[in-house]
Order: C-alpha cells, then sequence, then structure tokens
C-alpha cells in the first residue's frame, strides 16, 4: 500500500487537456486487460469534462464498452434523476453516450429505501459481484477508482472528523449530517480495493488542499486512503499551482 506522497502525479496545462489524458491513461488500462474490466466513478464536477471525453472520439470507438462495468463510490441520497445525483451526472455525460449494456451500470440505489437500507443493498451487490464477502488484497475489487479531492480534503463522502473514517467492517455505509442531505459512501477498505486509483483535482481553489494531499496531511481523509494498487494524482496547472 502506498501513500499520497508516493503516487504518480502529473500536472495537465489545463482541464481539457486533463480530460484527454485521463481518458488516454483509462483507455490504455482497460485494453490492456482480458475480461471484465470495472471502473468506480466519483462524482461532483471534475469529472465531468473526462466523462464527456470518453462518449468521444477516439475513445468512443476504441474502449471496450460491453466488458466494462461502472460503479459509483459515493452518491447523494436523492432520486437518480435529481440534478445532485452523482449517477445522473455520469448518465447524461457518458453512460447515456457511448455503447453500455444497462446490465454493466451499477448505480447506488436511492429510491424506496432509507440510507441504511441502500448502503446495505449496495454492499451486498459488490459483494455478489466480487464473489466473496472478505475483500482479498491479492483480487482488487475494481480495476479502476476515480476519486475527487473536496475543499476540505474529503473524498467520496469519506468526511473530516466523520465516524465513517473509522468503519473498516462494511464495505458501504450511510453517512448523515455531514452534509445538509444524506450521503451513500464506499469505506476506506472498499475504495483502497483497486488496481489503479486516481485522483483527478482541477481549478485553482482546489491549490491549497491539493498541495496538503501532495505532502501527505495525514488531516485529510483523502490522504489517508492508500489504494493496494498504484496511486496516481491527475491535477491542472490551475489546481497544481
Ligand atoms: C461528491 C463527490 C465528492 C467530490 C468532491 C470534489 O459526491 O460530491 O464524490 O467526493 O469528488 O467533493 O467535488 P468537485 O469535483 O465538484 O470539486
Amino acid at each position: 500500500m502506498i501513500g499520497a506522497s508516493e503516487a504518480n502525479t502529473e500536472v495537465l496545462a489545463d482541464p481539457e487537456a486533463l480530460s484527454r489524458r485521463v481518458a488516454t491513461w483509462l483507455l490504455e488500462l482497460a485494453v490492456s486487460k482480458e475480461g471484465v474490466f470495472t471502473v468506480c466513478l466519483s462524482g461532483g464536477s471534475t469529472p465531468q469534462g473526462l466523462y464527456k471525453r470518453l462518449a468521444e472520439a477516439p475513445y468512443l470507438d476504441a474502449f471496450p464498452w460491453s466488458r466494462t462495468h461502472w460503479f459509483w463510490g459515493d452518491e447523494r441520497f436523492v432520486p437518480h434523476d435529481d440534478v445532485l445525483s452523482n449517477y445522473r451526472m455520469a448518465r447524461v455525460a457518458l453512460l447515456s453516450r457511448a455503447p453500455v449494456p444497462p446490465a454493466n451500470i451499477h448505480p447506488i440505489p436511492t429510491e424506496r429505501l432509507t440510507a441504511d437500507a441502500a448502503a446495505s443493498q449496495y454492499e451486498r451487490e459488490l459483494k455478489s459481484i466480487y464473489g466473496a464477502k472478505r475483500l482479498d488484497p491479492a483480487h482488487p475489487l475494481f480495476d479502476v477508482n476515480f476519486l475527487g479531492l473536496g475543499p476540505d480534503g474529503h473524498t467520496a463522502s469519506l468526511f473530516p472528523g466523520n465516524a465513517v473514517l473509522a468503519e473498516r467492517a462494511k464495505w458501504v455505509a450511510a453517512v448523515i449530517g455531514a452534509k445538509p442531505g444524506a450521503r451513500i459512501t464506499l469505506t476506506y477498505p472498499t475504495l483502497e480495493s483497486s488496481r489503479h486509483a486516481a485522483f483527478l483535482v482541477a481549478g485553482d481553489e482546489k491549490r491549497a488542499i491539493f498541495r496538503r494531499l501532495r505532502y501527505g496531511d495525514k488531516s485529510l481523509p483523502a490522504a489517508r486512503l492508500h489504494p493496494i494498487g498504484t496511486l496516481w494524482m491527475f491535477a491542472d496547472a490551475a489546481a497544481a499551482g
């Protein structure tokens, strides 16, 4: 396991260059692997450009859509057609614009159940797909896990000072009270169960927090994520300073 300070860090000129670079990085990983390729998506605004780019040439024709499965690292507990939904953002930007089999899309459930029930249901789905009830470092759950960086150093819905940071038994948990609305998040062990984890950071408003992440400030939840595989940080020049 490695920490933020040993990450592969790449700085791109601007958000469009960042999207192109990460789309190429993802495509190369997907085509270099046989069989099912699993991607865990982050939400928020930063990854939208990447998701849109993947649905355009040359990625649209080259990506192995039929054998790639899509998951979410966290979700706002709102209906899937709500403008705040991370699922909706990915569907609009990518999943509705590429030939993705519906069976390959695994959204976090947010309708007609409680937040706790949603977390338990997603955990059951992940375990069923993984084929075991315990995560094995030799067999990562995800091939690629995309992560965002919040201005307070959170990632997924792992917020500073929240009890979910200590959760290592559950794969998925409900986070109530950290934000105005409930969140569902994968916990550290689940987010860390990835062959490659990649932070995407853009914008000058992230400059200070990105610097703290790069130098391994352990007060940041994002800096405490130690993937079992490789850790990447892709940033634009505005965020990297
Ligand atoms: C979410 C995300 C969250 C996000 C960061 C950065 O549900 O909002 O999963 O962890 O990645 O807050 O968000 P921005 O990309 O919008 O700055």
